[in-house]
């Protein structure tokens, strides 16, 4: 029997992910790039390691060259293995097509297009020189490229009944790293051109109506439209919800320092306006500012989802300001198969080539700590779906302030993050308003006191604060605290209580 396909449903400013027609938050991890690429690497070396962690969704690549090997010639062994170990597993799949672009080069291509730079051209920089990416004005390429997506696509339309695959993510990281734009005859002639009719708001040529920003502005445009046609390609196979990827805009700030035409936040207008089959635009947050890049992705009606997130501990925090203040469709660290183990997953140097800081990627303990955090959040997740989109759900995480005041409608809650403890993680929660007076709160390493409502001349007492867990969507009382523990005080292990306020 097939199950329904997973879909968006948007209901005011909410939107959910239907999985086998009921809303599903994704609480995810991705893995390194080529784990995938192996099924007996996967079993040995990625399920051992991740199977403790409470994750009900994998991130894996699907990459253009292992699975059209030939023209024409396709090999689905690799994601139909996936899907049967993601089956014995029991978690969803999200699938990364590692098609024409994957951070801002073009590796994952076939041998076959990589041999023939006739038809599928490269950019190329102001001085002619070839740059190793395929450029998003090369039609054929484009095409074919949605060719492969779309045979994966109805491949798992006919194949994957029980639904395992519940989003797909179209390229990965796009946009020209080390220029600002393509500078391939096609794209020189095109960027003299007057800039398309369907480009919002501009006449003249790009440098006419943009100026400074005409070269990064054209690259978002073809990036866009290119996708475009790869996403719509595959949904017409099978409608399953598509996303993209952003490499954020960050120090140095010039376009091709980050892969410029990417979806950044600055330009998610010309992505949404061009790319209208994507569904929404994700940020890879490796910064230390989470919340700021969470506020930016939300913007304009997008809805959150962070398929890469720094795998150190502050995972084990951050997920908490992203389901709790941000209605996030999900969080997912990646290299979640390294977060188990000691060893750095990826070297300094490759790191610095890729402008993520050191600290993002110390995994030291940080397994031990999300899963803690994934068990407490996986099992409250009807209830959070239930507050999701109301202002009766806050999340927090400590990116810098020493603390943040959480408002509900009749008190309010000031958060307080101890100075940081080494090999802790971050203080972050969430805070539930159950009814008027009664809240869930949880999450690691902060303090909270209650306070009344700006316009109320009563006091906020605690009345009562009880440990406890959620088992199948029901609270189950632990010990009620009081005398020398009475507060709301969270160490350095997720934990929840219910408390009651009240005012005199
Ligand atoms: C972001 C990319 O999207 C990932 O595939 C990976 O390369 C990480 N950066 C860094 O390891």
């Amino acid at each position: 029997m097939s199950m329904k396909i997973p879909e968006l449903v948007r209901e005011g400013s909410r939107t959910s992910l239907m999985v086998d027609g009921r809303p599903f938050l994704i609480l995810g991890g991705e893995v390194r790039n080529s784990s995938a690429s192996d099924l007996p690497f996967m079993d040995e070396h990625v399920w051992p390691r991740i199977r403790g962690l409470g994750l009900n969704t994998l991130i894996v690549p699907v990459s253009w060259e292992l699975l059209e090997p030939e023209p024409g010639r396709f090999d689905f062994t690799l994601p139909d293995g996936l899907i049967a170990q993601a089956e014995r597993e029991g978690v969803r799949l999200v699938l990364l097509w590692f098609g024409l672009w994957k951070n801002g080069i073009s590796t994952y291509v076939p041998g076959w297009v990589k041999a023939d730079c006739e038809q599928y051209f490269l950019m190329q920089d102001r001085y002619g020189k070839p740059l190793p990416a395929i450029s998003p004005m090369c039609s054929k390429a484009v095409e074919r490229d949605a060719m492969a997506f779309a045979a994966l696509l109805s491949h798992l339309r006919e194949t994957d009944l029980s639904r395992r695959v519940i989003m797909v993510q179209v390229e990965n990281e796009m946009g020209l790293l080390g220029e600002c734009r393509d500078f391939s005859p096609a794209a020189g002639k095109a960027y003299k051109e007057s800039v398309p009719a369907d480009m919002p708001g501009a006449t003249g040529t790009w440098s006419e109506a943009f100026g400074d920003e005409g070269p990064a502005l054209f690259m978002t445009y073809h990036y866009a439209k290119a996708t475009e046609l790869i996403s719509r390609a595959g949904k017409k196979a099978y409608p399953l919800p598509m996303y993209v990827n952003a490499w954020l805009e960050q120090w140095p700030w010039f376009p091709g320092s980050y892969p410029t035409g990417g979806p950044i936040a600055r330009h998610m207008d010309i992505w949404q306006a061009m790319a209208p089959s994507i569904d929404f635009l994700s940020p890879d947050i490796y910064l230390p500012d989470f919340t700021a890049v969470c506020r930016e992705y939300t913007a304009r009606g997008n809805p959150l989802f962070i398929p890469e997130a720094r795998p150190c501990m502050d995972s084990a925090s951050n997920v908490f300001e992203a389901l709790g203040s941000f209605h996030a469709l999900g969080f997912s660290p990646f290299a979640i198969e390294n977060v188990t183990s000691d060893c750095p997953p990826m070297d300094a140097a490759d790191l610095a080539g890729l402008n993520i800081m050191e600290e993002a990627f110390n995994t030291h303990r940080s397994g031990e700590f999300l899963s803690k955090s994934y068990s407490l959040l996986g099992s409250m997740l009807e209830l959070i779906q239930e507050y999701r989109g109301t202002g009766r759900l806050a999340g927090f995480t400590c990116c810098g302030e020493p603390g943040e005041l959480i408002k509900m409608s009749k008190i309010n809650f000031c958060i307080q993050y101890p100075p940081r403890i080494p090999n802790t993680p971050k203080g972050g929660g969430l805070i539930i308003e159950l009814d008027p007076g009664r809240y869930v709160v949880c999450g690691v390493n902060f303090r909270a006191t209650v306070i009344s409502a700006f316009d109320s001349d009563k006091e906020a007492e605690l009345l009562s604060v009880t440990e406890g867990q959620f088992v199948n969507g029901r609270f189950v009382p632990g010990r009620r605290l009081n005398g020398d523990e009475l507060g709301l005080r969270f160490g350095e292990e997720a934990a929840l209580v219910v408390c009651e306020v009240g005012a005199r």
